[in-house]
């Protein structure tokens, strides 16, 4: 499944000419042909300030469209520059819940030039889904993504 995915990611990113709208066509790609991808989006650092702002998503909307630096499992990684696997969201004290039904995230930091500019958000309605292969799945997806950034 991900090496067919990886195929399509990079198709999206070599036809691209508007980044937005390709990461709008991978969020909806990944969302609707991972059986544990349930919400799938991206946040980009906000300019100057040390928070991340929502960007492109596929799934339900959330209201967490602005998240300060260290706050929740996105902002913690905003700080780390570490990929963030969390199997089960309820045994964190540093998460913001977005719906009921989430059991677990992954959260995979996206490099430009070496720096930390944002992040991939995946969150599913399974718990303990993720392997390390959605792990080198991802870090895939956020270099493709980085190129026409
Ligand atoms: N759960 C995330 C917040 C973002 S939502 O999943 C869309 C967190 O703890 O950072």
């Amino acid at each position: 499944m991900f090496e067919k995915l990886k195929n399509d990611t990079t198709l999206v990113i070599q036809r691209s000419t508007n980044s937005t709208n390709a990461m709008q066509e991978i969020c909806n790609l990944l969302q609707k042909l991972v059986p544990h991808y349930d919400w799938v989006g991206f946040y980009f650092k906000n300019g100057d300030k040390r928070e991340l702002k929502l960007g492109p998503y596929a799934g339900e909307p959330t209201d967490h469209k602005i998240i300060p630096f260290g706050k929740g499992i996105c902002g913690q990684v905003a700080e780390s520059n570490e990929n963030f696997v969390v199997p089960d969201v309820q045994a964190q004290d540093n998460y913001i819940a977005c719906s009921l039904t989430v059991k677990a995230e992954i959260v995979v930091p996206l490099f430009k030039n070496g720096e930390n500019i944002g992040q991939i958000d995946i969150d599913s309605n399974t718990p303990d889904p993720f392997t390390e292969e959605d792990e080198r799945f991802l870090e895939f997806v956020n270099q493709k993504v980085a190129e026409i950034l």
